[in-house]
């Protein structure tokens, strides 16, 4: 029996708060996984931004990335280690490339999922480098008329960019005058129009990592710091498990591992307006109560994915979710179908059997480090980053209060599973291995399972 270390890379901008945190749970953790004759253990690092050599080879197992999007170098170095080191990343950096909002809305409208109506219009300027532009645009650009479309997509809507993200250039269009000013500012930009969602009854965000998926309510209209909200039972059973399968089903198509998907709904049905977030919000400052279950979750399936030696999937494979969509299925089935495509791909039992058998004690260490000086003092780091001086103190109590928040609501929930595993031990005998899956099942706010098969929709 070999003693190994599996590194993981941490790949990081501007992100301050939830790297420490992971860090500091992942060494509390201080755990060894026995796996195929290995003791297993694990080593976080931060990835330094330098000169590589192609040929060089990659000492990580496993790299989580925030910069892909973006940062080009770090994002053709993870490029280079997946391909000739078999590195494994979250996201997959090329579907992060080329998925833009755009083509994720085709392809879950082609799934058979209800985004509202869509419209792309060119642009209403381009750049004089672009030498090809005037003779191309001359020969077939057909002259249009923006109001018809407008008419066409109805009324109110929303242009934003096919690209976009983080609000920009995103405007709410009520009217055909509203249109055009809107377009005239658009610039260079290739704008979407689309049918708004409107009035809706409850706006959520479904935040994926792995198999898991964790549903918050969200406010846009509420001041950046109060959009994610503290609230409960907002959906039934039911609205939860769509939305959870509804996540699976989207990030499996794209291969993303780390994603979130903004849904609307309106008349009860859920509308996906916004699903390309896969380098999504991870700050204190926004997550407050929801961060430590966000920073649970990447470290449960960060150290699944580098114990495991989980292999990065090396092409998309979408044939199984069109064979499915093919098949005439009411949505809710459809669903269903695709998240079964998910589960297998995100190999939801193995996931869990390893976080029962080895991360049982991380719902502890994680409420337990959320009393200490340091996570208070990284509260108060990305707190400074964000907020003028004279805010910073209350603020810091402000996300401070509602970390605390957590922990009492946390400690409910630890004492209600640890009640029902010893009421079901009691009523009727398990293996103490399923007896445990239901502990790490349960940390969702879905309904803790009871059976193999419906472990997966806790998951
Ligand atoms: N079809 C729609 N119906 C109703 N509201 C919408 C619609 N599209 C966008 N919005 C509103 O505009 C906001 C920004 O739009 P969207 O999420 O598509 O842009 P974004 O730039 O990706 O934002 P972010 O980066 O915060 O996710 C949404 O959070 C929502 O409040
Ligand atoms: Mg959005």
């Amino acid at each position: 029996m070999a003693n190994v270390t599996r590194k993981i890379g941490l790949s990081l901008g501007a992100d301050i708060c939830w790297p420490g945190c992971y860090e500091e749970i992942v060494k509390r953790l201080d755990v060894t996984v026995p796996v195929a004759g290995d003791q297993v253990r694990f080593e976080v690092e931060r990835v330094s931004v330098e000169p590589f050599n192609l040929q060089q080879p990659c000492n990580y197992d496993v790299v989580l990335d925030r910069l892909t999007h973006w940062f080009h170098t770090s994002r053709e170095w993870i490029k280079k280690a997946v391909i000739m080191d078999g590195l494994y990343v979250l996201n997959n950096p090329w579907s992060l490339q080329s998925m833009e909002k755009h083509t994720t809305y085709a392809a879950m409208m082609h799934l058979g999922l209800p985004v509202p109506e869509t419209w792309m219009i060119p642009p209403k300027e381009y750049s004089p480098d672009l030498a090809d532009a005037k003779p191309t645009l001359q020969r077939y650009a057909r002259l249009f008329d923006l109001a018809k479309v407008g008419d066409q997509v109805g009324y109110p809507m929303f242009m934003k960019p096919y690209d976009g993200g983080a609000w920009v250039g995103v405007s709410k269009i009520d009217n055909a005058d509203q249109l055009r000013a809107a377009y005239e500012q658009s610039g260079q930009r290739v704008m979407h129009l689309q049918k708004a969602v409107d009035p809706f009854d409850i706006f959520v965000r479904s935040i994926g990592i792995g198999p898991q998926v964790h549903i918050v309510k969200y406010d846009p209209a509420a001041p950046l710091h109060a959009r994610y909200q503290v609230a409960f039972n907002f959906v039934d059973g039911q609205e939860w498990s769509y939305l959870t399968d509804q996540m699976l089903t989207i990030n499996a198509f794209f291969g993303w591992e780390f994603n979130s998907c903004e849904s609307l709904r309106k008349d009860g049905v859920f509308y996906p307006i916004d699903f390309a977030n896969a380098c999504p919000d991870f700050q204190v400052t926004s997550l407050h109560y929801h961060f430590p279950t966000m920073v649970k979750n990447m470290v449960r399936w960060s150290l699944f994915c580098a114990a495991t030696k989980r292999p990065m999937r090396k092409n998309l494979d979408w044939e199984p979710f069109y064979a499915v969509a093919k098949k005439d299925l009411p949505l809710r089935d459809r669903l269903r179908a695709y998240a079964a495509i998910a589960h297998e791909r995100y190999e939801t039992d193995r996931f869990a059997e390893f976080c029962a058998k080895n991360l049982s004690h991380l719902d502890e260490v994680t409420w337990e480090f959320f009393t200490t000086p340091r996570a208070k003092e990284l509260v108060r780091h990305k707190v400074s980053a964000l907020f003028p001086a004279h805010e910073v103190e209350a603020f810091t109590e402000h996300y401070w209060g509602l970390l605390q928040f957590w922990r009492k609501t946390e400690s409910d929930r630890m004492s209600h599973a640890k009640a029902e595993r010893i009421a079901a031990q009691t009523a009727a005998p398990v293996s103490s291995q399923a007896a445990e899956s239901e502990g790490v099942a349960a940390q969702s706010p879905a309904a803790a399972p009871k059976k193999k098969a419906s472990k997966k929709a806790a998951l």
